[in-house]
């Protein structure tokens, strides 16, 4: 394999906690991946421990929380209660790993027990980062949206999958398809035989992903603020958030011979994923919180791919903070249900 490092850079998620407090969309479509994990975790070949779970992109690691407890548990039902358990949370280097501890140690939903041994590491998952044959169970949910090595821009889009450029589109997918494989190989190096894997990620049918309101209103505040001559022609274009969903199709390509680098898929699906906020509109009528909740998870894992194109202004601070503030006032006007696809996958070590 050669390696990623020294490639492009990926930001992580807005930093100072900010993810782990608007990721509640995440957090819905992870309620929805729980059934799969709860039959992975009842399936994994187990030995006499102690037992490895690798949480693939953790970001902040509230979302990680209820699925690793969930592991934690079943895990010892199946061998003893004190059967000791690392946990390893791994993202990249810029992630905010000070939110992610203090979230283990201090959330109240913290899978923290007597004989459970958290750590991090901080490198990309697109080489292997854990020693041969270690991890029993893999999660990893919501990341792998995130393009691997290079940057694509759209000169029309904000998320690159809607572009109408024909050259945009074919480069996405050559990225997308080599990140899958990518991805699955240095798993496969890390699990150990009989190991199980959930991955979940932004998936879409030839309809659609559902990010469609969102990423037509984003696009909206760019091409305004290029019209008012608040961002240049070359900022509209670099303002491309590096992330796209993939088909059925596209998750079962390496695996056409049915095994891919040892890894067979037991359940490939797409889930819709329920809007967490649409019934509290629906009750209230506030447009304005509905839209605060929707522009906030937007920054929440965009803004720092936002601030890092615009690095170079001076008034960087101010026109991020109008940018997501007019999606906002944009949301409010066009109020709807935000039901992404969310693609399910469970994977087996051979
Ligand atoms: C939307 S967050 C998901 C966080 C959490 N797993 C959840 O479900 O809420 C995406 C995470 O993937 C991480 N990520 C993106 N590319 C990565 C890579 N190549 N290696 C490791 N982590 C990556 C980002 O840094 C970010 O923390």
């Amino acid at each position: 394999m050669t390696s990623y490092k020294g490639a492009r850079r990926t930001a992580a998620m807005e930093g100072g906690g900010f993810y782990n407090k608007n990721s509640a969309m995440q957090a819905a479509g992870i309620s929805a991946l729980l059934p799969l994990w709860e039959r992975l975790i009842a399936d994994v070949e187990l030995d006499g421990g102690p037992l490895v779970i690798a949480d693939y992109g953790s970001s902040q690691g509230r979302n990680s929380l209820a699925p690793i407890a969930i592991a934690i548990d079943r895990l010892r039902a199946r061998t003893r209660p004190e059967m000791p358990i690392e946990v390893v949370h791994t993202d990249l280097p810029s992630n905010d790993y000070s939110a992610l501890f203090e979230t283990i140690q201090s959330d109240p939903a913290s899978y923290l027990r007597a004989n459970v041994f958290p750590s991090a590491i901080g490198r990309s998952y697109f080489d292997p980062i854990i020693p041969p044959d270690r991890v029993h169970l893999g999660w990893n949910s919501w990341t792998m949206q995130w393009l691997g090595a290079v940057t694509i821009n759209a000169p029309d889009q904000f998320f690159p999958s809607f572009s109408k450029s024909e050259d945009v589109i074919t480069a996405l997918r050559q990225v997308q398809a080599a990140d899958w494989r990518r991805f699955l190989e240095a798993r496969s190096i890390e699990l150990k035989r009989g190991a199980r894997m959930l991955t979940g990620f932004p998936g879409r049918t030839s309809e659609g992903s559902g990010w469609e309101w969102l990423a037509q209103e984003i696009w909206g505040v760019i091409v305004d603020l290029g019209r008012e001559g608040v961002l240049s022609e070359d900022e509209q274009f670099r303002l491309t958030v590096p992330t796209a969903p993939r088909l059925l199709d596209d998750i079962y390509e390496p695996f056409r011979d049915g095994v891919f680098s040892g890894l067979e898929i037991v359940s490939a699906g797409l889930i819709q994923v329920a809007d967490p906020v649409w019934d509290a509109f629906e009750r209230s009528g506030d447009a304005t919180a509905l839209a605060s909740s929707h522009a906030n998870m937007m920054r929440a894992f965009s803004g720092p791919t936002v601030s890092e194109v615009l690095a170079d202004r001076q008034d960087r601070e101010v026109v991020v903070n109008e940018i997501y503030e007019r999606l906002a006032l944009r949301l409010a006007l066009s109020a709807r249900p935000h039901q992404p696809y969310l693609a399910a996958v469970g994977l087996r070590k051979l």
